[in-house]
């Protein structure tokens, strides 16, 4: 019952499971992972897609012939499985380059640079048939505040996405740009830290509509934030174009682990929440679900293949225990008595006014607050019911 198929739309960044396991501590503990490989492996295990940076595929600096001579490599092991690749971003954050950030550098001819490599990987993007182009301004940001004009910082990465949309309409891409929010690491503070800034930026470009967020759940976290709260909100807003599932366990380095090895009962109301819309009725998830996590330092390959499973079962696993959970009819009447779903009742009548409600003497006059103030909501009850059906204690 848990065996991924392409329906569940399961995408794998290649850095992920290509991740050599080089950290600030340590050389690399495994070898380079070939991506066509990559893709024939994902494809036998079930996924869907995959994504990648520009120089996860090809190589910084490769020349014209190598670039190629890989993507048509590439390319023809995406027609064999059948793989495709919904979404891609830029690395603009691994060369020295990059250190005082891309869109956002004090060096004017980096920002320019950039752009030029970001247009490039908007191109490919077109080619290869993505839908969205994610942006993580991993090096957008600053160690010290004296050091960076965040007013000016904002303006130019205004700047630099405006002519990105502006340039992908007048191709004709259709591409939908999502911002990825990261509160730190590897800048002491990156800028849009979080998805509720990243959303109030979007509103403030030429084009708002084609900005929306690409939401991780480990970097909400490092925030010590609800994911889950996270994405409710972003789906309110219309702005969920993309979403990294992985683990975190609260507020520490980015630790990338495996979904749902970090809080699991967060992980259970996303799913739910992914899945089966908000309780009350709304909008659903339909984009790819999408992994970035790190396979740990201490696997070897076959810890690697062993930890792209675990995402996916972890994954269709909460989706079960989900719908049993919204099936169950002890459920159903826990929600009714706890008035969760009262919630989604408009508060006035319909056409009612400020004056009506002032007129209503049961909203005030005759309203017993004591009596109100001392009902029970019955939410502990609620959630050990969840975590009963997480357990499959029921
Ligand atoms: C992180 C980030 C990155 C980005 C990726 C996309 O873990 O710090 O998630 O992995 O998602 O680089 O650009
Ligand atoms: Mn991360
Ligand atoms: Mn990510
Ligand atoms: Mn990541």
């Amino acid at each position: 019952p848990v065996q991924p198929t392409r329906e569940d739309k399961f995408t794998f960044g290649l850095w992920t499971i290509g991740w050599q396991a080089r950290d600030a501590f340590g050389d690399a503990t495994r070898p380079e992972l070939d991506p066509v490989e990559a893709v024939h492996k994902l494809s036998e295990l079930g996924a869907y897609g995959l994504t990648f940076h520009d120089d996860d595929l090809i190589p910084f600096g490769s020349d014209a012939a190598t670039r190629d001579s890989i993507l048509a490599g590439f390319k023809k092991a995406l027609e064999e499985t059948g793989l495709v690749v919904p979404m891609v971003t830029t690395n603009t954050f691994t060369h020295p380059v990059f250190k005082d950030g891309a869109f956002t550098s004090n060096d004017r001819s980096v920002r320019r640079y950039a752009l030029r490599k970001i247009l490039r990987q908007v191109d490919l993007a077109a080619e290869l048939g993505a839908k969205t182009f994610v942006l993580w301004g991993g090096r957008e940001g600053a160690e010290y505040d004296v050091a960076k004009d965040i007013y000016a910082a904002l303006d130019r990465y205004r700047e630099g996405l405006n002519l990105l949309a502006q340039y992908s309409e007048d191709k004709g891409y259709g591409l939908r740009f999502a911002i990825e929010p990261k509160p730190n690491e590897p800048r002491g503070d990156i800028l849009l830290p979080t998805l509720g800034h990243a959303i109030a930026f979007t509103n403030e470009l030429e084009r708002p509509e084609l900005f929306g967020i690409n939401p991780e759940v480990g970097h909400e976290q490092m925030s010590n934030l609800n994911f889950f709260q996270g994405i409710a909100q972003a789906l309110w807003h219309k702005k969920l174009f993309h979403i990294d599932l992985n683990g975190q366990h609260s507020v520490k380095f980015d630790q990338d682990l495996v979904f749902g090895h970090g809080d699991l009962l967060n992980a259970f109301a996303l799913v739910d929440l992914l899945e089966n819309g908000p309780v009350g009725g709304g909008p659903k998830y339909d984009g790819p679900r999408h992994f970035d996590y790190k396979p740990s330092r201490t696997e070897d390959f076959t810890g690697v293949w062993e930890s792209a499973k675990a995402n996916m079962r972890m994954y269709l696993l909460l989706k079960e225990r989900a719908q049993e959970f919204r099936a169950d009819p002890v459920v159903q009447a826990a929600l009714a008595e706890s008035k969760v779903l009262d919630l989604a009742q408009p508060t006035l009548n319909a056409g009612e006014t400020y004056q009506d409600l002032l007129a209503d003497k049961s909203a005030w006059e005759d309203f017993d607050v004591d009596a109100v103030g001392a009902q029970g909501y019955g939410f502990v009850k609620l959630h050990q019911l969840a975590i009963d059906h997480v357990l499959r204690a029921s």
